[in-house]
């Protein structure tokens, strides 16, 4: 089991609140991410959690017991950092049986947990090997390893993944929600990449200076962000903002319209500009189109390999159903 409960937590570094009393509940078996901008407080939400940080006020629940004053290794909660922090004089095998050699597990029960868990991580190859020896992606896979054979009430990651290259990325990323399919345990992670946290969360946590914009699934944040900073934030390329008169046609302060929520045409549309850089994908064209008069860019997505130049004058048509209007306190309208 692995329900996890904020209540009115806050945290203080001295005199300075980093976050504000904040709740959030987190069921059982759920995939959480906290993402938000550099500083907005993710680690230390996820350092309270683990009782890696003393909370300043509040309380925070594991499974219905109040846990505010267990202290980390008594949690039942596995933490992977970014760092790996294997050791590099012991094995694969040594450095995941770590925590049972700490907890005086019997010898042949540790093998067989070890070996578990490097069938599921795809290490069972490399359990004699120093992790010197090893990939960035195996390394995080080893202490993802250590993690799994505490058998957890809940993994706790903090940006596991920013240390790998990005195809690296893309793979782990794969395969921990893999393993949360598999394991069924709670998992909270963290990460400041919008795209992980869309691809990984059944529920995502949206922070900003310490609290809480949004929480909702990847597809709730998509469609209807409750406010302008996670509507820019959620969706890549980001939502297109537009004020003045074509806003008030709405009866908004401020309009969002998505790239792909707009077409691109050479002749016909409402809005018309001219051509800016163009970034060709294969699969999808992004154009940064000037001279709208709406906005200084207007970004466009088009499907497959579109060829309007630089310079091009062209015509745009948003797609009616899904503008986002926004109020002068940067609220959605309904
Ligand atoms: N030990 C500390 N002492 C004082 N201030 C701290 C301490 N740890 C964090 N802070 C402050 O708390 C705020 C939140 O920091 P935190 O590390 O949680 O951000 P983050 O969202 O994880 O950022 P990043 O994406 O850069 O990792 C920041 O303003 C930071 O400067
Ligand atoms: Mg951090």
């Amino acid at each position: 089991m692995g329900r996890i409960v904020l209540e009115n937590v806050t945290k203080s570094f001295g005199e300075t609140q980093v976050i504000p009393p904040l709740n959030l509940t987190i069921e059982d078996g759920e995939f959480a991410v906290f993402v938000g901008p550099s500083g907005c407080g993710k680690s230390t939400l996820l350092r309270l959690i683990a009782g890696l940080e003393e909370t300043t006020s509040g309380q925070i629940l594991i499974d219905g017991e109040d846990a505010t004053q267990i202290p980390p290794s008594k949690r039942g909660l596995a933490m992977v950092f970014q760092s790996y922090a294997l050791y590099p004089h012991m094995t694969v095998r040594k450095n995941i049986a770590f925590p049972l050699r700490m907890a005086k597990m019997d010898q042949s029960e540790i093998d067989k947990k070890v070996e578990g868990a490097a069938k599921i991580l795809n290490l069972a190859d490399y359990l004699e090997q120093k992790p010197g020896q090893l990939s960035g992606g195996q390394r995080q896979r080893v202490a993802i390893g250590r993690a799994i054979v505490r058998e957890p009430a809940a993994f706790l990651f903090d940006e596991p993944l920013s240390n790998l290259d990005a195809a690296l990325r893309v793979g782990m990323r794969l395969e921990i929600s893999e393993l949360h399919n598999r394991l069924e345990t709670t998992m909270i992670y963290v990460t400041h990449d919008q795209v992980e946290a869309m691809t990984m969360a059944n529920k995502i946590v949206v922070l900003r200076a310490g609290h809480i914009e949004q929480v909702g699934s990847p597809l709730d944040l998509y469609r209807t962000p409750r406010n302008l900073f996670v509507a820019g934030f959620i969706g890549s390329p980001k939502m297109n903002f537009i004020e003045g008169p074509e806003a008030e046609k709405h009866g908004a302060k401020t309009i969002g319209v998505r790239p792909e929520h707009i077409t691109v045409s050479a002749d016909t549309g409402p809005w018309s500009g001219r051509v800016g850089v163009s970034e060709h994908l294969g699969s999808d064209t992004f154009f940064h189109i000037h001279d709208t008069g709406l906005a200084e860019t207007i970004t466009v997505r088009a499907d497959g390999e579109v060829g309007f130049k630089h310079g091009d004058t062209v015509h745009l048509t948003p797609r009616a159903d899904v503008i986002h209007r926004f109020d002068a306190e940067g609220l959605r309208i309904a």
